[in-house]
């Protein structure tokens, strides 16, 4: 399996921005596959489900709310080569929660989308450990999901994980000092950025995993109108473009449909393209280049996010917070 201080040129797929999920499938057959979705019940995460499933993937949608995903399986049941879906309560920022979805998996494992998260929360909220809400749902909760269900990705032979970072990753370098803002102002859009660089470094430290058989990679899906700009002001939203003056809802030229939105995500997931890769980080369809972290950048991956020390960091960060929020293993 390659990394990427051993690479040479960044890998390049025949995909593009605009490729949509269904379009990286084509001709891919995932019967017998077993793939976990967090937050496939709305947005890029529904797309990842409908387009895993449909190339025949039995897929688990892990959501906070199972009810919701009802209409997307009740649609997937009707078509012909679709494996099958369900839904399974999963809350991230409740590690029991967690320790429970994992509980209740049995089998292999072969795909593991991290798609879940919250972006921008107004004010700084913990979860009952005391982690910032967006670090504790959008990374402490799937690195704890991930190692509860490393053993069942070992089982697989041949695992990927996926995780779904940003581009707001670029300007925020992971703060070891203070990661819940304890001691800084908070700030939604650090708070955000910080943990979706936590993505990336988890994505890194998981080349432990490479002998298991398991790769794990990252993605920033681009711009795409769905639930996750809840958070943002009406001033926001306008600065952003992606509202008129009166609220009307505008998009963008440069935003992406939720089904482009998630074709990265399928190609890491299930694309022969991209097999024995990891550590990696891509955005439309391509390994993206690295670039210095800061403001001016719109595109490329943070070298912050890459650094094996950081990643290793925060990987025994993570994991001696575990046993303290109650984490237990099956
Ligand atoms: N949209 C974009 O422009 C964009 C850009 C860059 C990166 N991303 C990333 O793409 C991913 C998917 O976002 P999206 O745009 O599709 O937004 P979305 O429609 O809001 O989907 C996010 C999903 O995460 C779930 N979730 C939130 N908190 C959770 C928790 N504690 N436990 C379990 N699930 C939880 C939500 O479930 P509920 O329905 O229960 O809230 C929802 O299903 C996110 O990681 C986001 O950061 C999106």
């Amino acid at each position: 399996m390659s990394d990427p201080s051993s690479r040479g040129p960044v890998l390049r797929t025949p995909f593009h921005a605009r490729t949509t999920a269904s379009q990286v499938l084509e001709g891919i057959d995932l019967t017998d596959r077993h793939a976990v979705v967090t937050g496939g019940s709305s947005g890029i995460g529904a797309e990842t489900v409908r387009a895993l499933a449909t190339a025949g993937a039995a897929v688990t949608v892990a959501t906070r709310r199972p009810e919701l995903a009802a209409p997307l399986i009740k649609e997937l049941s009707t078509v012909p080569q679709a494996g099958p879906v369900q839904a399974v309560e999963l809350d991230l920022a409740d590690m029991s929660s967690v320790a429970s979805f994992v509980q209740q998996w049995h089998g292999p494992l072969d795909m593991l989308v991290g798609n879940a998260g919250i972006m921008a929360l107004p004010s700084l909220c913990l979860n009952d450990q005391g982690w910032e809400l967006q670090l504790a749902t959008n990374f402490l909760g799937h690195f704890a999901l991930a190692t509860g269900l490393h053993q069942a990705l070992r089982e697989a032979g041949e695992a990927r994980i996926v995780m779904v970072s940003s581009g707001a990753h670029r300007k925020t370098p992971f703060d070891f000092a203070d990661p819940n803002f304890e001691r800084r102002p908070y700030d939604p859009w650090s708070a955000y950025g910080q943990s979706k660089t936590a993505n990336v470094l988890f994505t890194c430290g998981a080349r432990r995993w490479a002998d298991d058989g398991i790769i794990a990679n990252s993605v920033n899906p681009g711009f795409i109108i769905t639930n996750l700009q809840r958070h943002l002001s009406d001033e926001a939203l306008r600065a952003a473009g992606v509202t008129k003056v009166d609220g009307e809802l505008v998009v963008p030229a440069h935003f992406k449909s939720p089904a482009q939105g998630a074709s990265t995500s399928v190609l890491l997931a299930a694309s022969p393209l991209v097999r024995g890769v990891t550590g990696l980080y891509f955005e439309d369809n391509q390994e993206a280049q690295i670039v210095r972290g800061d403001a001016d950048q719109t595109s490329g991956v943070a070298a912050h996010a890459l650094n094996r020390d950081s990643a290793d960091r925060l990987w025994d960060l993570a994991e001696s917070a575990l046993p303290q929020a109650g984490y237990t293993r099956q």
